[in-house]
């Protein structure tokens, strides 16, 4: 059933609006004029979606060229390209190309990680709760998961990481920043962490949202992974790049860790996908225009759960994590009645709800739903 209201009608309607187009900017304000000239409506069936962390400008149109013009191509198996794209991304981090692997995405090195776990019957300790790909592989291949709960300020705790270690654990998986409660955990005692953990376990470090974390005490454990077999690192061009359903994503480690994670990874990314992650990788200006529109809305998100009062977690990401005090699902339902899709409930946190970012000028429109059904 289609919700009343249309894009159109809100943009026309409401005084929120204007504020938000002047701080759209030029590309969102000429991508909200096209929406208002289509009448687009906003609905349950196509809501606006602040819900999977994705990239709501969508894929940098360098990159999307280069996607297409690589299709005259892809009928030819490019064996050189991969080694390419694993060049400059490598190059990029400083570190030799025999200590990058790449792939469909970085839950394919989530699924080897958490199979090679399960294989050998062993046990895989993560935060609770956490990005949960890994967990699910490392149970499905006969693994056991020990779930460590956030700490008090909702953050991982690496001292309660340090004691569900046992003689069983294989594995330890950290989220930085984490997802999904965007807290990041601080760069010195993570590096500490990982040299001491990686002598009982391999130590996956999963860095989706790398590029979103402005925190000084942020910071990536690439460098530690290139000298260290039992240090993983994971990155992805879904979040940034917008490249979830292209599907290219990477795994820093050892040369002898590589090497054993591309037996379960081999020429999974195509063509297209690796040509357009060359291009993107290369336009820092595209990804700072991604960041400066993340930032923007965060801030409208931020003033709304100020205005009501509300605790939420500053984020290092392209989501945030607040307090709703209701039940998790009747906002999501609620919300959704007026086309907007925030993030599923994530226990053990029934009333505290995840809200990724969308472009400002649409969430001005989910403030707006949210004070009128919530505030
Ligand atoms: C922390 C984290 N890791 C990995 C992924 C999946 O990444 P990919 O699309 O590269 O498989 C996600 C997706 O939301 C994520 O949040």
């Amino acid at each position: 059933m289609q919700n009343k209201i249309t894009r159109r009608d809100w943009l026309v309607g409401s005084s929120a609006v204007a504020g938000g187009l002047m701080l759209a900017g030029a590309a969102g304000a000429q991508d909200m004029s096209s929406m208002m000239n289509a009448g687009m409506p906003i609905s349950k069936e196509d809501p606006i979606r602040f819900t999977n962390n994705e990239n709501p400008y969508g894929i940098n149109p360098k990159a999307k060229k280069a996607m297409i013009e690589a299709h005259d191509k892809a009928h030819m198996y490019q064996f050189s390209t991969r080694r390419n794209m694993e060049k400059i991304v490598a190059d990029m981090e400083n570190v030799p190309v025999e200590c990058i692997a790449s792939g469909a995405g970085s839950t394919e090195f989530l699924m080897a990680a958490g199979a090679i776990c399960g294989f050998t019957g062993g046990n895989l300790v993560a935060p609770y709760p956490t990005y949960n790909a890994i967990t699910r592989y490392a149970k499905r291949f006969g693994g056991t998961v020990t779930p460590v709960p956030v700490n008090e300020d909702l953050a991982v705790s690496l001292d309660d990481l340090r004691s569900a270690v046992t003689a069983e654990t294989t594995a330890i998986y950290i989220c930085n920043p984490n997802n999904p409660i965007p807290t990041i955990v601080e760069k010195t005692s993570l590096t500490a962490f990982c040299l001491e953990m990686s002598k009982k376990a391999m130590v996956i470090i999963d860095e989706a949202y790398f590029e979103y974390a402005t925190d000084d005490a942020y910071g990536s454990m690439i460098s530690l992974a290139k000298d260290n077999p039992n240090i993983l690192v994971l990155r992805t061009a879904s979040k940034i790049h917008a490249f979830a359903s292209i599907r290219v994503g990477f795994a820093f480690g050892h040369p002898d860790t590589i090497k054993s994670i591309r037996r379960f990874s081999s020429m999974t990314a195509s063509y297209p996908a690796m040509m357009g992650a060359i291009v993107s990788y290369q336009d820092p200006k595209y990804q700072k225009f991604i960041i400066d529109k993340n930032n923007e809305s965060m801030e409208i998100l931020y003033k709304m759960f100020e205005d009501l009062g509300r605790r939420y977690i500053k984020s290092n990401s392209n989501f945030t994590y607040f307090h709703a005090g209701h039940d998790a699902k009747v906002v999501y339902d609620k919300l959704l009645e007026s086309g907007c899709m925030v993030g599923r409930p994530y226990q053990p946190f029934a009333d505290w709800v995840r809200i990724s970012t969308a472009k400002p000028e649409e969430m001005k429109y989910l403030v707006e739903v949210y004070k009128r059904d919530f505030g």
